[in-house]
């Protein structure tokens, strides 16, 4: 069977994801829509697919599944439309940006029985899966400490902050599903700071650019994720797990592996530029995995539950942050 997709957004992340498709076995990207006519005309022209309304493909009989890379304040709608009509769903993170709707989506999706899969596209990152395939094959014993540094190498515009929900809701969400992926157990207590060292115009917006967060599991285990906006060599991505046994670390990937030594010590590239470039091949094979988990009738990883629960916590870091005081988590 091959999966039929219709695409919504071709911003940023919806040119990715078709690309992407483009290179999944089994898939084939059928439609795409954007709000703005050009921006569906351009991609359609450079990928063969047909360019539509968003509607007309929500509810098109030769659409098996929807990839939705919209505005999130766009997602609510259009996952609740596409599982109403039977689509498969591939949603971009965040979810929805309330708690409270992602909530009322897994029931909405849990009664339409379609697959749906949130768009954490670091867990297929080849080094990430890697650390985490030898944490579960037991390479170092049971984990006790994480350490997930994760900085982008500048801010962006103060209008997508404004519109970004915060931090940790826009960026941290991704450390804060990595902390689950790696720990495999749930957090239940958190504690955030966070400080405009960055722009202090961030600060003017309510927002902060350098943060850190401290969780704990009910049997003591324990991650802290650094965060900052700016970074003067790169997009800085680093994973730092310790056991029982020993430690397991993924590196920054850097524009090329040159090195020169001289008198003055050893130099190296600078880390590569930001996400498009860093998560390429995760996002290809997260592509593949929702191709696949929808051919093949198992379940679609991560799923909404998933986007749920870092959602859950990037409010408990927010609200941290702003009493200065730790949060309970709630089991879910
Ligand atoms: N996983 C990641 O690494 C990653 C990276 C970037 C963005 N994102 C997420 O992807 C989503 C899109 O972000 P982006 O950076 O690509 O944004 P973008 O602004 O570059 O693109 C969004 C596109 O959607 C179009 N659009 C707006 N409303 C629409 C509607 N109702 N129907 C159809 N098209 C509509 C816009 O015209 C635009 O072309 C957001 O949820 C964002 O958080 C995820």
């Amino acid at each position: 069977m091959t999966l039929r997709i219709g695409l919504l957004g071709c911003g940023r992340i919806g040119q990715v994801h078709a690309a992407s498709i483009a290179a999944t076995k089994g898939a084939t990207l059928t439609a795409l829509a954007d709000a703005l006519p050009e921006a569906a005309a351009t991609l359609a022209r450079a990928t063969g697919a047909e360019a539509r309304d968003t509607a007309a493909i929500l509810a098109a009989p030769d659409i098996d599944a929807v990839v939705v890379a919209t505005p999130t304040d766009s997602h609510f709608d259009q996952i609740r439309q596409a599982a109403e009509n039977g689509k498969a769903i591939f949603c971009e993170k965040p979810v929805d940006m309330s708690v409270d709707n992602i909530r009322r989506l897994v029931d909405i999706v849990a009664r339409a029985g379609v697959p749906f899969m949130t768009g954490f596209n670091r867990r297929f990152d080849p080094s990430f899966a890697t650390l985490r395939a030898r944490l579960r094959d037991g390479a170092i014993g049971a984990v006790e400490l994480a350490i997930i540094t994760s900085r982008d190498p500048a801010p962006p515009p103060i209008s997508y902050i404004e519109r970004s929900g915060g931090l940790f809701r826009d960026m941290m969400i991704h450390d804060f599903d990595m902390a689950r992926f790696l720990m495999g157990e749930e957090f239940t207590r958190l504690s955030a700071v966070g400080s405009a060292l960055v722009d202090p115009a961030i600060g003017a917006a309510g927002d902060v650019d350098t943060a850190a967060v401290t969780l704990t599991t009910a049997s003591g285990r324990i991650c802290q994720i650094s965060n900052s906006r700016r970074a003067a060599y790169g997009y800085d991505q680093r994973i730092e797990v310790h056991g029982q046994t020993g430690m397991l670390r993924a590196e920054n990937q850097l524009e090329t592996s040159v090195e020169i030594a001289n008198a003055a010590g050893f130099t190296r590239d600078p880390a590569q530029h930001f996400f498009l470039e860093r998560y390429e091949a995760a996002y290809r094979a997260e592509m593949h995995a929702f191709a696949h988990a929808v051919t093949t009738g198992t379940p679609a990883d991560p799923g909404i539950g998933d986007g749920l629960r870092a959602q859950i916590l990037a409010d408990a870091a927010t609200r941290s942050r702003e009493t200065g005081q730790p949060v309970d988590l709630p089991p879910e």
